[in-house]
């Protein structure tokens, strides 16, 4: 298996977990205000838990359905969160998702690690449509997707059901063409 990348940006680093990560990823993602706003972080956040998908990610990368990278902030070293790109290869197709610690929202770090990992997914795998779905209470994504010139798609009523409730879901989409436009 080709060495998994790792991309950079101004003040990012986008690298491969590591299972040493699960202490950060436990305290970050046990956060009720973040696994609030995604399809499956488990609220209480169980011991294990983290280590458990840290070694999914790395099982679902190597049959090549999963791209995930710790968002590392690259002065200090810190792992402030995750972003993905699960993969339909027989559609060229990918939906990402992404968290952040709540310490470190609202800084432009995840309109910062989108930019780049949509570079990736149409220049290096060579994706022809990437989506990302955000609930309809979480305006703080959709205008992470705004901000990188997705073009919103519609809304899916009830479309997930996340913690007893069916929640709408608001989609964004951005087309390899579109992409190699802007
Ligand atoms: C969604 C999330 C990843 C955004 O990360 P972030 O690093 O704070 O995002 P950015 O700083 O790049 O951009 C956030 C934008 O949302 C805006 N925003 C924040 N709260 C908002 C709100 N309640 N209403 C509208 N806009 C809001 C910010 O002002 C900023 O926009 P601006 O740069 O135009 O001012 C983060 O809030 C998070 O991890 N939430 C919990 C998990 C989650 O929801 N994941 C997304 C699943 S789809």
């Amino acid at each position: 298996m080709a060495a998994l990348p790792t991309l950079s940006t101004d003040r990012l680093s986008l690298r491969p977990f590591r299972m040493s990560d699960a202490p950060d990823v436990q305290r970050l993602a046990g956060d009720y205000d973040v696994a609030k706003g995604t399809l499956v972080i488990p609220h209480p956040y169980p011991d294990g838990e983290a280590e458990r998908w840290i070694a999914s990610l790395q099982r679902d990368e190597e049959a090549g359905t999963l791209v995930t990278f710790a968002i590392v902030l690259r002065e200090e070293g810190r792992v402030i969160g995750f972003i993905g790109l699960d993969i339909a290869a027989a559609h060229q197709q990918a939906r990402m998702s992404y968290w952040l610690g709540q310490p470190y929202w609202n800084h432009g770090y995840c309109t910062e690690a989108v930019r780049a990992v949509l570079v990736h997914g149409f220049q290096q795998l060579q994706l022809h449509r990437i989506y990302a779905p955000h609930f309809l209470n979480n305006p703080a994504s959709g205008q992470v997707l705004k901000k990188v010139g997705m073009v919103y798609e519609g809304r899916l009523r009830e479309h997930y059901l996340r913690f007893g409730r069916y929640v709408d879901v608001e989609l964004y989409g951005l087309l390899e063409q579109e992409f190699d436009r802007r």
